[in-house]
């Protein structure tokens, strides 16, 4: 039983503040949401500088012709803005469905800067009216300890800087204000949306950013949808041991000690609230650990609740595979197959943006 399982991880309470105090109200759940984001940023993905106050793109190429047989408006944008350190632009791809006034949108932070790419299927997306913005994380910042790029526009201490999955996260927030500015989009429609530890970069984007009206994490497993409490596969120990970069160094010291954090993976989920949330697991792929990013869900559902939406919507039990879930305000499915960003994946992920306009 899902319950019995939830019990069994120990999770710590969404809604038990800093100083005691029950967050049982809309109201409360403010303060506690900011609670949140802070001990997720002094703790795991490290402080996001503030927004830049602008932010200017430059069309560099558009093809309102050829693009997709005619169906598309394909453009390649760079997008500037200012940092402390100067001007630091980056470049990504837009396609635009032809036949709206303005198109919903999916913000796509990306593994390669091709379009279509193994993982983005762009013609469905754009034959289902979705206009989409991608740009390949590392235009951004290399996937390593190399702090150049935007990681060089900032300074940064050791323990509570951004990893670079906040600075991946803050790219995407950046292309949603460059996007709030285009006729052509519909930016109270966007959603954020990434694969593995991109998975991870679109769910602490989506917690932070609240104009995101959906947030879908494909396979992100460890420190992204999934619990660490009794998770199998990779842990904190082994992910801030390859990948130390990618997160503050403060994490580290909860490596082996999940069970003492203040916090765990259900209450960056919980951020997302009441907005729509998407988690998707792949059968196989125990490694990112179905089972706990399904009962991460599940724990995170009661923050739904207080805001008057309802959370998850399922049996006592883990879901059968291949039947979406997407009655409540989170969402979720376990496709068969393994870890990968597929297109049925993005089918569901349509679906639902379809059922709720979102
Ligand atoms: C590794 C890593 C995962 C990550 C994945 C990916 O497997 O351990 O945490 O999600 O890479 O990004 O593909």
């Amino acid at each position: 039983m899902l319950s019995e399982l939830l019990n069994e991880r120990h999770l710590p309470s969404l809604f038990t503040m800093n100083d005691g105090r029950t967050a049982d109200t809309p109201d409360l759940w403010r303060e506690r949401r900011r609670e949140l984001i802070d001990i997720f940023s002094r703790e795991e993905y490290g402080c996001t500088p503030e927004a830049p106050k602008s932010v200017s793109g430059v069309i560099e190429s558009r093809d309102d012709e050829r693009a997709f047989a005619g169906k598309a408006v394909w453009e390649r944008v760079r997008l500037t803005f200012d940092t402390p350190r100067g001007p630091f632009s980056f470049p990504f791809n837009l396609l635009i469905p032809k036949g709206q006034e303005k198109a919903p949108v999916f913000v796509h932070i990306a593994f390669h800067a091709a379009v279509p790419d193994e993982y983005l299927p762009a013609e469905e997306l754009i034959d289902r009216g979705y206009a989409v913005a991608t740009f390949c994380y590392t235009d951004v910042t290399a996937d390593s300890a190399e702090m150049d790029k935007l990681a060089a526009m900032y300074p940064r201490d050791d323990k509570t800087g951004w990893g670079k999955i906040g600075m991946w996260a803050f790219a995407a927030s950046r292309i949603l204000d460059y996007l709030t500015t285009r006729p052509d989009i519909d930016a109270a429609r966007a959603c954020v949306t990434g694969h593995s530890r991109l998975g991870k970069t679109a769910l602490w984007c989506g917690a932070q950013d609240e104009r995101f009206s959906m947030v879908v994490s494909n396979d992100s497993g460890c420190s992204g949808a999934a619990v660490s409490r009794g998770k199998v596969g990779e842990s904190i120990e082994r992910i801030t041991t390859v990948f130390p970069f990618w997160f503050c160094g403060n994490y580290r010291a909860w490596s082996g000690r999940e069970a003492e954090a203040p916090f765990d993976q259900h209450m960056l989920l919980s951020l997302i609230a009441p907005r729509r949330l998407y988690v998707c697991s792949a059968h196989t792929d125990t490694w990112a650990d179905p089972t706990s990013e399904f009962l991460s869900c599940a724990a995170a559902s009661p923050a739904w609740t207080l805001l008057r939406v309802p959370g998850l919507i399922a049996s006592d039990a883990m879901p059968e595979r291949d039947v979406p879930l997407m009655e409540g305000g989170i969402c979720y499915h376990v496709r068969t197959g393994g870890h990968f960003h597929s297109r049925t994946d993005w089918n569901w992920h349509m679906d639902c943006r379809d059922r709720y306009r979102l």
